[in-house]
C-alpha cells in the first residue's frame, strides 16, 4: 500500500518528470564551487545561507534534487545527507557523485518523514526543495524533530510578495498589479499539471517556526545583481531589482 500523502505522490510523479530539464543546471552546480543562490544566482556574501563552521557538523538537505548544495556542504567538511521524494533527480545527483569523487547518503523519501532519529543533524537546508514542494505543517515540524537544540534551518522559497502577483499562465512574468487573495492561499496547485506548491504568507511561517520549536533569526529578502540573468520566465529581472522575488528564512532550535 503507498502511504505517501497524496500531494507527495503527485510531486514525485511530477518531478521524475522534470528531472531531465534540471541535468544541465545540476552539472553546472556541481562543477562550481562558489555558492549561488535563487533564479539569479545570488552570491552567498550577499544571503550567508552556509554557516561558518561546518567543517564536522551533520548536515541535512531537504529536498535535495541533484545535490549540488549537499555537494557544497561535503566540500565544507560536513558529513551530509541529501533527501528527495524523486528517483530521477537522485539518479543524477548520483552520477555526479561519482564523477566529484564524492560519496555521501542520498535518499529516496518524502521529507515530512525522513527515517533518522530524533536530533541527528546540525543544520538542516532546503532551497526550492521540501520547503515549497512539501507541506509546511508536516516538513517544518520534523526538521525541529530532526535537529540538535541550537541547530540551524535555513531555506529559499519564492517571496509571499511574488506569489501575489503572479499570473496563473505559464511564461507570463509577475506584474505590478496584486493578482491573487493573500488569506487562504497556503496549498497552491497552477493550472496545468504543475503539481502541489505550497505558500505562506510571513506571519504564518512566522507562527509555524515558533510553534515548532524554532526562533527566527533572519528573514533575507533576495535582490538580483546588476547583471544578473535568469531562465526563468515568471518574474522579470526590472520587477526583482524593485521588489523582492526569493526570501531566505533562517531559524535555530531552541535550546
Ligand atoms: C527545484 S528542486 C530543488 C533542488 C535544487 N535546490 C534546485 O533548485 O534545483 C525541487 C526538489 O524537491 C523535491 N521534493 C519535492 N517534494 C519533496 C518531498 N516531499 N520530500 C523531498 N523532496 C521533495 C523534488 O523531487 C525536487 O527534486
Amino acid at each position: 500500500m503507498n502511504e505517501l500523502p497524496e500531494h507527495v505522490q503527485r510531486n514525485r510523479a511530477l518531478w521524475d518528470d522534470w528531472a531531465k530539464k534540471f541535468v544541465e543546471s545540476g552539472e553546472r552546480s556541481w562543477a562550481c564551487d562558489t555558492p549561488k543562490w535563487g533564479i539569479w544566482g545570488v552570491p552567498e556574501l550577499q544571503v550567508g545561507m552556509l554557516p561558518d563552521d561546518l567543517a564536522g557538523k551533520d548536515a541535512i538537505e531537504l529536498g535535495c534534487g541533484t545535490a549540488y548544495i549537499s555537494a557544497w556542504l561535503a566540500r565544507r567538511g560536513a558529513h551530509v545527507v541529501g533527501i528527495d521524494n524523486s528517483e530521477a533527480q537522485l539518479a543524477t545527483a548520483r552520477r555526479l557523485q561519482k564523477e566529484h569523487g564524492l560519496d555521501f547518503p542520498l535518499l529516496h523519501g518524502n521529507a515530512e518523514a525522513v527515517p533518522y532519529p530524533d536530533a541527528s543533524f546540525d543544520f538542516a537546508i532546503s532551497e526550492y526543495g521540501a520547503c515549497l514542494w512539501a507541506d509546511p505543517q508536516r516538513w517544518v515540524p520534523e526538521a525541529a524533530r530532526l535537529l540538535r537544540p541550537g541547530g540551524r534551518l535555513v531555506f529559499l522559497v519564492n517571496s509571499w510578495l511574488l506569489m501575489l502577483c503572479m499570473p496563473p499562465e505559464d511564461d507570463i512574468a509577475a506584474t505590478d498589479r496584486l493578482l491573487r487573495p493573500a488569506f487562504g492561499m497556503y496549498h497552491v496547485e497552477w493550472p496545468g499539471d504543475h503539481g502541489v506548491e505550497f505558500h505562506l504568507s510571513h506571519g504564518d511561517w512566522i507562527r509555524l517556526l515558533r510553534r515548532s520549536g524554532f526562533e527566527i533569526e533572519d528573514l533575507v529578502e533576495l535582490r538580483p545583481g546588476a547583471d544578473a540573468t535568469t531562465r526563468y520566465p515568471f518574474v522579470t529581472f526590472e520587477w526583482a531589482r524593485q521588489w523582492p522575488c526569493e526570501e531566505v528564512w533562517k531559524a535555530r532550535k531552541r535550546a
